[in-house]
């Protein structure tokens, strides 16, 4: 036997890349947050999520193509699927022999194919979920028509991480038996490419072109997950211009509250009889009248995309909405465990005083990283 080159630098950093980035897209999961442990604030936590898996869904575009026209050990055709291949080396490996494999051995093969294959799934629905669930992302005109079956996508999507983390064990467990009970050494041929063999070596003379496009794709995920997690990390507030005249008469006793908060009919409901409003008389010039329905009209909770209006909008019964935000089902829901007397707090004075807990509430968006309420 002599020393062979097996594997080229591309599958080598193609390995050890996909290992730091699926280690990465799960520890950015929601377990940490499961077991309490909640390092940075949930947002920024999430971008890092998406651009680590960004990087993990390129890398394996870059190992489908390199195992069409990549060197031999790297390429799909020198996979050992032959299920009576896994037979006889699950049998060796209960017996203790020890086999030699100079590319993939029969568990390696089936490791590699299953770890592309729900890797790959777990990337996409991970887009689909970021869609329906956040409006966010590739697919986020989805959110509008679809955002009810987030719950389910989610799911799927946790299924197919919890299966890719279930064959990396595997893998894992495979790769100690070979390297601490027979020596194989092969985590080291991953790192130096190099292993002990019989076959011949191939050499694999890749034209320029090959080598450009395959050394960009393996490469550039650290450029994604860079891009990615940096660019997502603050979300802007949404980029609602309010007219001036708004502020003055409808932000005069209470906040002005943002025209996503209640349907179309409730504001209108609400403009035909300010006169009575709410036990105050809030009577305007019909100029300023007109000009502010128009406003709140337009920017209606049925004409946002944003969570809490598509989530508003769902909780109330259309044909009679409520006049105050307050009565919403979904807004009930979301603060019933907020004590009475924390409303009495001296800068919140109301439970209608949203800002004072939801900093971009004036602008309709009541992210979960913008909530703080004030302890003074
Ligand atoms: C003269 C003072 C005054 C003015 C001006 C005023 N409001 Fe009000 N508004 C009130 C009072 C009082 C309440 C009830 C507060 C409470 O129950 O805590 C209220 C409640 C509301 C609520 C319900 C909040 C909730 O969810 O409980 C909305 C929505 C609202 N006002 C919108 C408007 C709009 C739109 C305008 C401008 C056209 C406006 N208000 C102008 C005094 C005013
Ligand atoms: C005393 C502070 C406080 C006030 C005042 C307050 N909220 Fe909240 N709100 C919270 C907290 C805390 C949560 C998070 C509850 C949770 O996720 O369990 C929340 C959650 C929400 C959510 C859901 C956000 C999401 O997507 O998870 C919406 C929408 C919302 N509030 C709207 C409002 C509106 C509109 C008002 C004013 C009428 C208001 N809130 C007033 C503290 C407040």
């Amino acid at each position: 036997m002599k020393e062979i080159k097996v594997w080229d630098l591309q599958t080598r950093i193609f390995h050890w890349s996909l290992v730091v980035f699926i280690l990465c897209t799960l520890v950015t999961a929601d377990i940490l947050r499961y077991f309490g442990i909640d390092l940075v604030n949930k947002d920024t936590w999430l971008a890092f999520h998406i651009g680590t898996g960004v990087a993990v869904g390129i890398l394996l575009v870059f190992r489908i193509l390199w195992g069409m026209c990549g060197p031999r050990y790297s390429r799909f055709s020198s996979l050992r699927l032959s299920l009576h291949e896994l037979i006889d080396y699950f049998h060796a490996v209960i017996k203790n022999i020890k086999t030699n494999h100079t590319g993939h051995n029969p568990a390696a093969s089936w490791s590699a194919l299953c770890i592309i294959a729900f890797g790959l799934l777990a990337v996409l629905s991970g887009v689909v979920v970021f869609g329906l669930d956040e409006g966010r992302g590739m697919l986020r005109s989805l959110y509008a028509d679809f955002h009810p079956f987030s719950g389910n996508m989610k799911l799927l999507h946790l299924g197919l991480a919890y299966a890719l983390l279930g064959v990396v064990i595997g893998h894992v467990a495979g790769v100690l038996n070979e390297t601490v009970r027979h020596k194989t050494g092969i985590i080291t041929a991953m790192v130096t490419g190099k292993k002990l063999s019989d076959e011949a070596e191939m050499p694999f003379p890749a034209g320029a072109p090959l080598k450009l496009v395959s050394f960009t794709l393996v490469l550039s995920p650290l450029f994604a997950v860079v891009y990615f997690t940096g660019s997502m990390d603050t979300r802007q507030p949404l980029s609602l211009i309010i007219p001036s005249v708004y502020k003055k008469e409808c932000g005069a006793c209470h906040m002005a509250f943002a025209p996503n908060m209640l349907p179309e009919k409730s504001w209108k409901m609400m403009m035909a009889d300010l006169q009575d409003h709410f036990g105050d008389d809030a009577t305007i010039d019909d100029a300023s009248k007109l000009e502010i329905e128009e406003f709140l009209v337009k920017n209606a909770a049925e004409h946002s995309l944003e969570e809490a209006s598509v989530k508003f909008i769902r909780s109330i019964d259309p044909a009679h909405p409520p006049l105050r935000i307050t009565d919403i089902p979904y807004w009930k829901e979301k603060h019933k465990l907020i004590d009475e007397s924390t409303y009495r707090h001296g800068t919140i004075k109301s439970k209608i005083n949203c800002v004072a807990c939801h900093k971009w509430s004036e602008y309709g968006s009541f992210e979960d990283s913008d909530i703080r309420i004030p302890r003074e």
